[in-house]
């Protein structure tokens, strides 16, 4: 089948799908905000400390089984451990991954749809001379506006479900990926007028100087759950993008290069926001509306900030393009695998995350007081159980199943050639797996986990 052929044509395009995979609203919206309910610095700290302890040897792992069986998530578990004669039950963690993406996509799109009004309102000069009271009515007032937040997420479903179907490697090589230096300009901009601001000092001092007194499980869980939703890890995504990689490409450094991007985007947003939360005197714990009610008082305020404003929003469209693709393409590939064309498997997929999403948009207006597991999760909406649960719980079971997978079930062999048959480099990254990401992740999973429903 013509879409199981597919590759990326140079190291630089499998660089960038990664890059446009991990950057996205993960580093630019829900990292500062989930830092702001987790305290800041204790919550950065243990982010960073995630990405580098487990981030870093589970990308190789989810990234090497796709590479090593260079088929569908699905197919690609399957495969393997039928070569090594263990179960098959270790399909389990495909078909984790696939709910997981499922629920992940659905309210991203909705988020993601955001970008798109709020373009307009840059654009409209609707933030000019505006108070942060009013920049943060103006937020209230469009997430009220349902009809609208539905069409933005319909808008946004069909941009993503379009390059799928045409298949990512093709239409994301096709994507103009020289936008992506592009945010990140803009981003260096922000934090150079953050710099200018008198919250600026206030900012650094709480994201970077340790409060460990802010310190719990469940901000150790929110840390470490992010870490895997920022680099995109833990639902065999990575996987189904490991499976295009070009033969000769190193793995490691492309994996070391892309989470240290990402980890630098979120840090740019995060010092650009918290300046402009403690200049205006705004909550930290804002919750996901801060990023919508922070950078417009910045675009609203400095000259030629509907240009900036309007660019930034632009941008971030396309970065979030380039995630909800990644989140699409093992859903469609599996299914069009089943139904034996990609076109059929993307509609259907993409009906489904759609419809689904739907309940997330209405989460912010008609079902706002619907708490549907208010016995176990009291008082939150569809949109944040979908939107906390899936990442902290499922992505970070999912790594965990994913390292185990790679260390005991692929052959040493197989492994060995992803890490560019560097004995050395495997025996570091194999202990890693084993002995440090494994046990971190099931303590974490475990008290965070007890943390949630017990407490
Ligand atoms: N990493 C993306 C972001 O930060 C989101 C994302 C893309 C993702 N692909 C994924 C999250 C796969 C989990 C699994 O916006």
């Amino acid at each position: 089948m013509e879409q199981e052929n597919q590759k990326w044509k140079s190291s630089r395009g499998f660089i960038l799908a990664l890059t446009g995979a991990a950057v996205g609203l993960g580093n630019i919206w829900r990292f500062p905000y989930m830092a702001g309910e987790g305290g800041g610095s204790a919550f950065l700290l243990l982010y960073l400390a995630f990405v580098i302890l487990l981030g870093l040897p589970l990308m190789l792992s989810e990234i090497g089984i796709g590479k090593v069986a260079r088929n569908t998530p699905l197919a690609s578990i399957g495969l393997i451990a039928k070569k090594s004669n263990a179960s098959s039950s270790w399909k389990f963690i495909a078909y984790l991954g696939l709910v997981t993406l499922f629920f992940i996509l659905s309210f991203y799109s909705v988020v993601a749809g955001w970008s798109l009004a709020y373009f307009g309102k840059v654009v409209s000069g609707e933030f000019l001379g505006k108070s942060p009271e009013q920049v943060g009515q103006i937020f209230g007032v469009f997430t009220q506006d349902w009809k609208l937040l539905l069409a933005c997420h319909t808008i946004f479903m069909i941009l993503t479900m379009g390059v799928v179907a045409s298949g990512v490697t093709k239409g994301l090589e096709r994507l103009n990926n020289f936008l992506m230096p592009l945010l990140y300009l803009i981003l260096i901009l922000l934090v150079v007028y953050a710099a200018t601001t008198d919250g600026f000092s206030t900012a650094m001092n709480w994201l970077f100087y340790p409060k460990w007194e802010n310190l719990s499980w469940k901000v150790t869980l929110d840390a470490m759950g992010h870490a895997f939703f920022t680099l995109a890890l833990g639902a065999t995504a990575l996987m189904a993008y490991g499976a295009y990689m070009p033969e000769r490409q190193s793995l490691p450094k492309a994996v070391g290069f892309v989470a240290f991007l990402d980890v630098l985007v979120a840090l740019l947003v995060g010092i650009a926001i918290f300046s402009i939360v403690f200049t205006n005197g705004l909550s930290p714990s804002s919750g996901p509306g801060l990023m919508f009610v922070t950078l417009p008082i910045a675009f609203g305020k400095v000259d030629g900030g509907s240009i900036l404003g309007a660019a930034f929003f632009l941008l971030l469209l396309f970065a979030t393009w380039t995630s909800s693709i990644n989140l699409a393409e093992p859903m469609v590939a599996t299914l069009a695998k089943k139904l034996k064309s990609r076109l059929k498997a993307t509609i259907f997929a993409g009906l489904g995350v759609w419809a689904f999403g739907i309940l997330s948009a209405l989460s912010f207006n008609l079902l706002a007081k619907f708490y549907p597991l208010d016995f176990v999760l009291p008082e939150k909406t569809i949109f944040d159980i979908v939107s906390s649960i899936p990442s902290d719980l499922f992505l970070t079971i999912g790594g965990l199943l994913t390292g185990i997978f790679a260390v005991r079930v692929v052959s040493k062999n197989d492994m060995l050639k992803v890490l560019n048959n560097n004995e050395r480099f495997y025996g570091v990254w194999k202990f890693l797996v084993t002995f440090v990401a494994t046990p971190l992740l099931i303590v974490v999973l475990f008290m965070g986990f007890k943390n949630i429903f017990f407490s």
